[in-house]
């Protein structure tokens, strides 16, 4: 297999670990054989926008739709560009037109990391986002001034977006641990939630090979820091999706290991692959950016071309490293970017 993939490193780091990360991959493709991967680099980034007033040329977008995958590094330098701008124009845009209805985020412990809880058990668990509408929706509006404000905010449950997460979620715990939770607030919020309720019963009843439960998302949310041992698979909503990947990434330990995939799950356009943290100005140039971030983005990339068993291995090396203290200093290492690197390298050859 050949894949595609237009590269976007963007800004700050995203040009130091996207390159390592891509290191890593062809590395991998040479121990493989039948895989490879052809990348294409494109500059879109806040110094693109200085340059020629877009964040992507006009026929960007077409341009991407071209390839199999994208891996982007981060977007944003609030020095040249303000960020609703940057993240808007490239971003925000790739999610939106190219339907990535999806957001998966995993979260795990790795032992050589420390998680900032005190005796985390070995959890392992990957929440599914509904990514295009829910909460997160721009019908309402706003009415009166002074004391009679008021705002309302409405939220947008389709059955169709709504069984399509929860599929997707299902199809995803077939290969794991075979667990579903639901995230819920059906308790609390009178319609959309108990629709969701009824369509995730309607969805479980379809995949009887997979163990299922909803959980309320307040309760949900205590028990990613509690015993975040006991989940596979969530699935939420936009809004609870967005909080609890955040939960998820800070029990890891540490942003600069998170990754997430944006999923185009009708095969109209590429997916997106791209770790959770941003640019970090604040480490730029000093080349100690962790690319384990990217990396395990470029598991996630492996992952969703079925090729789960590499995956599987980069994944294991990535946790060798941690645990024999390869590591950057966000996670308390002297590592630089480069040496983690190399030494993924080092030790993927050998396997
Ligand atoms: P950030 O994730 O860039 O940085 C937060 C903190 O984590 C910083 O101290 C940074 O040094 C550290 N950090 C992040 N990734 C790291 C890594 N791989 N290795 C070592 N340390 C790492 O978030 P911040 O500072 O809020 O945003 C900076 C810029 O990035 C802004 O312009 C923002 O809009 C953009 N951003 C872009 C995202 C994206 O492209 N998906 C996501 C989040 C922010
Ligand atoms: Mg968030």
């Amino acid at each position: 297999m050949k894949l595609n993939i237009a590269s976007l490193p963007g800004d700050g780091i995203g040009r130091e670990v996207v390159p390592a990360a891509k290191e890593v991959l062809d590395t991998l493709a040479e121990i493989h054989g039948g895989l490879t991967f052809e990348f294409t680099d494109f500059p879109w980034s806040c110094e693109y926008y200085l340059e020629n007033g877009t964040m992507m040329p006009e026929d960007g977008l077409d341009t991407l739709s071209q390839f199999d995958a994208i891996f982007l590094g981060a977007v944003g330098n609030k020095k040249l560009v303000p960020d609703h701008i940057s993240l808007w124009g490239l971003l925000i845009k790739i999610r939106r037109e190219f339907e990535q209805v999806i957001n998966i985020r995993p979260a795990k412990i790795f032992s050589g990391l420390k998680s900032p809880l005190v005796n985390p058990k070995d959890f392992d668990l990957i929440v599914v986002r509904e990514n295009s509408e829910g909460e997160y929706s721009s019908i309402g509006g706003r009415i009166y001034q002074g004391e009679d404000q008021i705002a309302i905010q409405n939220a947008v449950f389709s059955r169709k977006a709504t069984e399509r997460a929860m599929r997707f979620a299902f199809e995803l715990a077939k290969k794991r641990k075979k667990h579903v939770t639901s995230a819920t607030k059906s308790n609390g919020i009178f319609h959309s939630m108990p629709f969701w309720d009824e369509v995730f019963e309607f969805v479980a009843k379809d995949y009887p090979e997979v163990n299922s439960n909803s959980q309320h998302i307040d309760a949900l949310a205590a028990f990613f820091v509690t015993h975040p041992e006991r989940f596979d698979v969530i699935v939420a909503s936009n809004l609870f999706g967005d909080v609890l990947t955040d939960i998820g990434a800070a029990i890891m330990g540490s942003i600069g290991i998170a990754p997430s995939a944006n999923i185009n799950v009708n095969g109209k356009y590429p997916s997106m692959f791209e770790p959770v943290h941003g640019s970090a100005p604040d480490i730029i140039g000093k080349g100690t950016a962790n690319p384990l971030g990217q990396i395990w983005t470029a598991k996630m990339l492996l992952d969703h071309f079925g090729e789960e068993e590499l995956g599987s291995v980069l994944l294991d090396v990535m946790e060798s490293l941690l645990k024999d203290g390869y590591v950057t200093p966000d996670i308390g290492g002297k590592c630089t970017t480069k040496e983690v690197t190399q030494e993924m390298m080092t030790r993927l050859k050998a396997k």
